[in-house]
């Protein structure tokens, strides 16, 4: 087992990453002095798989656990399950010393953390993180909140789980293209921070297809171990943790045009991060065959590299981009790359420069 700390000083916590860690669940909640009573909150597709093996533990270290379970999907982040979730847990009758255990993947963490945050004015809550995305990237820094008709991540807290575990025998029954989809943060983690895991990656790209263990530990903790960082220096997103959003800008107005059914997060921000990496070499001295490699990199893992948009669809993604909460004074702000391992935040891009970059031929 491979163990992150994640440096909030006295809010800070572990990372727990390995196999058959549900199983140490109860184990691993009892080391945190904590009352009894817990909420497990799961979704339809997860609860079934792995809700009972949770209980088992906790039950097991001596916790009386209730089982809440959502719809799946980026539906189920709505005030709707936040409210469902209240209710239920005042019929539970849980207290300011109970906690929620989040079992399931980044939609599920978000929400549950939501609710831990919320209810009773802040209650403890544990992250186990079944999909590769919110192994490496939700389930670590505290960003829990849901969406509203007008936009996604809109209602919203910071607030900090406990420990995070990190289970890979979860990974096991996640849909490939859900797979995929988490390893396009992965790769965001090379290029922002690391050129030696952006190369390890090239090199391993077949085995970690394969969802081959001891890569994926090693890859897996090295993505926390970034994050971790990122977030021990800037909790709150005043500076450095936006360099977390390469590849978002256009990502996520990818997502919202697309009536964000089209394509998967990891989908959208891996044409994004293709996208940010043209305008880098344009804007930010990426040397040309970083741009290739990075392309590359994102194809061999399945991932999507360009989008064909009409001029309509155009237009409605700039205008999706100046609505996205990172712009500041109308100002769109790009996280930009120097090199493979080295980014840029808060950089200013031309519109047209934008536009010519989505618009232009493989
Ligand atoms: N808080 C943050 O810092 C942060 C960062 C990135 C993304 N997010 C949020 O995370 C969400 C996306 O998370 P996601 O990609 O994990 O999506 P998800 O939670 O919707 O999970 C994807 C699908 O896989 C299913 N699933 C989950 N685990 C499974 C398993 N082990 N086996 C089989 N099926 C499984 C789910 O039921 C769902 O259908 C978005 O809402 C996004 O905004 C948050
Ligand atoms: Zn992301």
């Amino acid at each position: 087992m491979r163990m992150v700390k994640v440096p909030l000083g006295n809010r800070s916590y572990n990372i727990l990453i390995g196999r058959g860690l549900l199983a140490r669940l109860g184990a691993e909640c009892s080391k945190l002095q904590l009352g009894r009573r817990c909420a497990i909150i799961s979704d339809r597709n997860v609860a079934p798989r792995f809700a009972k093996a949770a209980q088992r533990s906790l039950v097991q270290a001596g916790f009386d656990s209730f089982l809440i379970t959502v719809p799946a999907g980026e539906t189920a982040k709505s005030i709707k399950s936040v409210q469902a979730c209240y209710d239920q847990l005042a019929n539970c009758r849980l207290e300011r010393k109970s906690f929620i255990v989040a079992l399931g993947g980044g939609v599920v963490g978000d929400l549950a953390g939501f609710v831990a945050a919320t209810y009773l004015r802040g209650i403890a809550f544990v992250q186990v993180p079944t999909t590769l995305l919110a192994q490496v990237d939700s389930s670590v820094g505290g960003k829990v909140g849901v969406n509203l008709k007008a936009g996604k991540n809109l209602v919203g807290a910071f607030y900090q789980p406990r420990v995070v575990l990190c289970d890979f025998a979860t990974l096991k029954t996640l849909p490939d293209r859900e797979y995929r989809a988490g390893l396009a943060e992965v790769i965001k983690y090379g290029i922002i921070y690391d050129a030696s895991l952006f190369r390890l990656l090239e090199r391993e790209m077949p085995k970690l297809l394969k969802r081959d263990e001891k890569i994926l530990a090693a890859v897996v903790a090295r993505c926390c171990e970034i994050k971790a960082d990122v977030v021990g220096q800037d909790e709150t997103e005043s500076g450095l943790r936006a360099i977390l959003n390469f590849g978002h800008t256009i990502g996520h107005a990818l997502e919202a045009i697309s009536g964000y059914g089209k394509y998967l997060h990891g989908e959208a921000i891996s044409i994004g991060q293709v996208a940010a990496a043209s305008l880098s070499s344009r804007l930010s001295g990426l040397p040309a065959d970083d741009v290739e490699r990075i392309a590359k990199l994102f194809h061999r893992a399945g991932l999507p590299i360009q989008v064909k948009l009409n001029p309509v669809q155009l237009n409605q993604l700039c205008a999706a981009m100046k609505l996205d909460k990172k712009v500041s004074a109308g100002e769109i702000k790009f996280v930009l790359a120097q090199k493979i391992g080295k980014v840029e935040f808060g950089q200013k891009v031309p519109e047209s420069l934008v536009r010519e970059t989505l618009n232009r031929k493989p």
